[in-house]
């Protein structure tokens, strides 16, 4: 018996709206229930996906640096704050007055921020669940002075070009002229390496991917078997992003309440874009957003930047 959330009529039409385009997508926050983001936190620890640990390294051998540039106190917002684990790194140098983990599931940060705030008695923290792919705003016991926003981990990759400008013009324009922003840029780099981040050879980025199927089975009904899909990730050069997509193994028609949709052998449901930037296409759009003075950090290899920019 399958377990269906009727509540929730804007995913439903979200996701059949994306089976029924003509070539059918879903969003990746669709990856992320119970197993997906299990899968994800394993994708973060192998030996392919160079992103997280990259990120890490360069995080520790340069957080006094890091800390030093931005000063202490302050609200630091943290975007996609998940266990709260990066944002907590900063806390010795950076000692925030407020600290303020947003994510797409308030439910989940609530038991990361009670082990922190036992930890870190003197910072305020207030988390919150806002879905960023929605409008969104803050709310009033965000503190207005120093916000420094923290958005760690390349996520502003899923957002198509255009999309992650209006993002960053809103964070300029929350940041006040006293913030600023410190972000994690995944850089691009050889194709073979690109790849291999996305295609792992244990098959967990392709059990990632495939899970967004039993996802979509049990918000929408559909009836999708993941045996007849397989696992698809390449990097699109012309775009500079990693695409990762299902493709059907054979002819098959999926069904779903009043609804169904046919896919050919080899037909696509595109499930992510992960853009790749340039340091210094990166840095230009900063500025094209409102941003001022930037610094940069990378690891030797330049393969990930935790970029920092003042809002003037
Ligand atoms: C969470 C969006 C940063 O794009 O690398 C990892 C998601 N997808 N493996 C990324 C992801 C496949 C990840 N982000």
């Amino acid at each position: 018996m399958s377990v269906i959330v009727h509540e929730n009529k804007a995913i439903q039409q979200e996701l059949a709206n994306g089976l029924l385009a003509d070539r059918a997508h879903t969003s990746p926050k669709y990856f992320y229930d119970a197993v997906g983001s299990v899968l994800f936190e394993a994708i973060c620890v192998l030996p392919e996906y160079y992103p997280t640990r990259t990120e890490a390294s360069i995080m520790s051998e340069h957080l006094a640096d890091i800390a030093h540039a931005i000063g202490p106190g302050g609200t630091l917002i943290d975007l996609g704050a998940g266990n709260c684990a990066k944002a907590a790194r900063l806390f010795p140098q950076l000692h925030p007055d407020q600290y303020v983990p947003i994510d797409i599931s308030v439910v989940h940060l609530r038991g990361s921020v009670r082990r922190l705030q036992q930890r870190f008695p003197h910072i305020e923290m207030t988390a919150l669940g806002i879905d960023f792919s929605q409008d969104w705003c803050l709310p009033s016991e965000v503190r207005a002075d120093r916000r420094l926003f923290f958005y760690p981990g390349s996520s502003i990759g899923n957002f198509e070009p255009e999309m992650a400008l209006a993002f960053l013009k809103q964070l300029r324009a929350l940041c006040g002229e006293d913030g600023g922003i410190l972000i994690g840029i995944d850089l691009i780099k050889d194709h073979a390496v690109l790849h291999a981040a996305y295609d792992d050879g244990l098959g967990v980025t392709a059990a990632f991917n495939l899970n967004v199927l039993r996802h979509t089975n049990q918000q929408l009904d559909t009836d999708f078997d993941v045996q007849q899909w397989q696992h698809r990730a390449f990097f699109n050069a012309e775009q500079s992003r990693i695409e990762m997509h299902l493709e059907a193994r054979q002819d098959l028609t999926i069904h779903w309440p009043g609804e169904h949709r046919r896919f050919i052998r080899g037909e696509r449901i595109h499930t992510e874009n992960s853009y790749k930037y340039s340091l210094e296409s990166f840095i230009s759009l900063l500025h094209t957003a409102g941003f001022g003075q930037s610094r940069h950090w990378t690891d030797d290899a330049e393969w990930f930047a935790m970029v920092y920019a003042k809002a003037l």
